[in-house]
């Protein structure tokens, strides 16, 4: 067991209805004029930023809003939020939507924050002094922003998506209404449940040693992932299954399932932000694509973990080899990515990438991870490159 500090000090409010409380959370962040950052008009489409405004306006608490925000969220527009902020004195930004806009309005915040160029966080030439009070409505259960440190942008020049990791980010309050989900498209539904697995995942497989509350913690947590995924295949507006993922979208992003692990791997991750960097796909659905190689590349070196997980998440049977046991847990994972017509490899995910650019993703990678990344196996820039191809199929 490793020491670890855990900390989420963000503010959960979960349940239907749950938006009438904004603006008395907003008063008690300290905000008195409010930015409403949100994306490409699924917000207005489903009336939930008429009804924000309703609310703040019934509340006299000034606004100003920037919609816009694309999947892979870009640099441009988090400047043109600066700009915005610092013109209209706004003292608190409310996040209205997924990991997009959440990790938009902490790029806001930095730069509001701080001094010079907001992109040095994120290529971790230096480190922010301050945060900013941001606020979160989410609206897709899947980065898990709404209570993480983390925060992913893209930069167009070059098409570099780089993520920066700090606790000055942290949202103060996160509304968590799982009917807030139901508009979802099938498709953005299981690249969400692909994060929320995945987050997990990234943290479980590593060849240190583990906690047993933790590894019980996160087992549960891949399991009621998986069965609530496959129940919205069938029945899509379950509000009890958007509940369950909402929850656990939230819980496997903020620190619980890894602690008191040594360390944790991310390898798909950082994989896959190059793919999202390069090839602009959606951020889930990447990580269903590369996650199949990555595991038969690696599974051998953590081999005890591989067997564990194939027995307790996926529920494969006695009587096999580690080995076997191991490669029917990948297997099986892969199956029920199928199953929520995720992809298994870069061809299915739409994506044909050259040896020149394999070469390249592999490239970026390397140096994004400073030369060396995982914990189930290192890897380091060739093995990036073998894992990217065996991809491809
Ligand atoms: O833009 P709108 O119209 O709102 O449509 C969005 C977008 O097209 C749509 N959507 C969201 N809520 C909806 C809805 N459509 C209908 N009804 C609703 N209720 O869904 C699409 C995807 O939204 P996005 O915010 O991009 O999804 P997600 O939450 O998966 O965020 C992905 C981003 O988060 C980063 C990823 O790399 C990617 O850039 N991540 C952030 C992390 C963090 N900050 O801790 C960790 C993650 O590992 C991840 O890397
Ligand atoms: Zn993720």
């Amino acid at each position: 067991m490793y020491q670890f500090t855990y900390y989420a000090p963000t503010e959960v409010i979960f349940g239907a209805d749950s938006i009438l409380k904004t603006e008395s959370l907003i008063k008690k962040y300290g905000g008195k004029k409010v930015l409403l950052l949100y994306g490409g008009g699924s917000v207005r489409s489903s009336g939930l930023l008429n009804h924000l405004e309703e609310i703040l306006e019934a509340e006299s608490i000034p606004y100003v809003e920037l919609g816009g925000v694309v999947p892979n969220p870009r640099l441009s527009l988090v400047y043109r939020g600066i700009d915005l902020c610092r013109e209209e004195h706004v003292d608190f930004i409310l996040a209205i939507g997924g990991g997009s806009v959440i990790d938009s309005a902490k790029a806001i915040g930095y730069g509001l924050a701080n001094d010079g160029d907001v992109w040095d966080f994120y290529e971790h030439t230096r480190q922010a002094k301050a945060g900013f009070p941001v606020g979160v409505i989410l609206t897709i259960a899947a980065a898990g922003s709404e209570m993480s440190w983390g925060s992913v942008i893209t930069k167009e020049e070059g098409q570099v998506k780089r993520a920066y990791d700090d606790d000055l980010a942290r949202p103060k309050f996160a509304i968590l209404d799982p009917g807030l989900t139901q508009s979802l498209s099938a498709y953005q539904t299981s690249c969400g449940c692909t994060d929320i697995l995945m987050h997990t995942m990234e943290r479980y497989f590593t060849v240190e040693s583990t906690m047993e509350i933790t590894d019980n913690i996160a087992e549960a947590l891949m399991r009621t992932v998986i069965k609530n995924a496959l129940v919205l295949q069938r029945d899509p507006g379950n509000y009890a299954a958007r509940a369950e993922l909402m929850w656990a979208g939230s819980l496997s992003h903020n620190g619980l399932t890894g602690c008191g692990n040594g360390g944790s791997d991310f390898s798909t991750h950082m994989l896959e932000h190059e793919i999202g960097g390069m090839f602009d796909v959606a951020h889930g659905a990447g990580l269903s694509a590369l996650w199949g190689s990555w595991a038969r590349y690696v599974y051998l070196s953590c081999l005890p973990r591989f067997e564990r997980f194939a027995v307790q998440v996926m529920g494969v049977g006695a009587g096999y080899s580690p080995e076997k046991t191991a490669l029917k847990g990948i297997e099986a994972v892969e199956m029920f990515f199928r199953a929520i017509h995720m992809p298994t490899s870069l061809s299915e995910l739409g994506v044909f990438p050259t040896e020149e650019q394999l070469a390249q993703l592999a490239h970026m990678c390397s140096i994004a991870a400073g030369g060396t990344m995982g914990t189930a196996k290192k890897l380091k820039e060739g093995d990036m490159l073998a894992i990217y191809q065996m991809a491809v199929q």
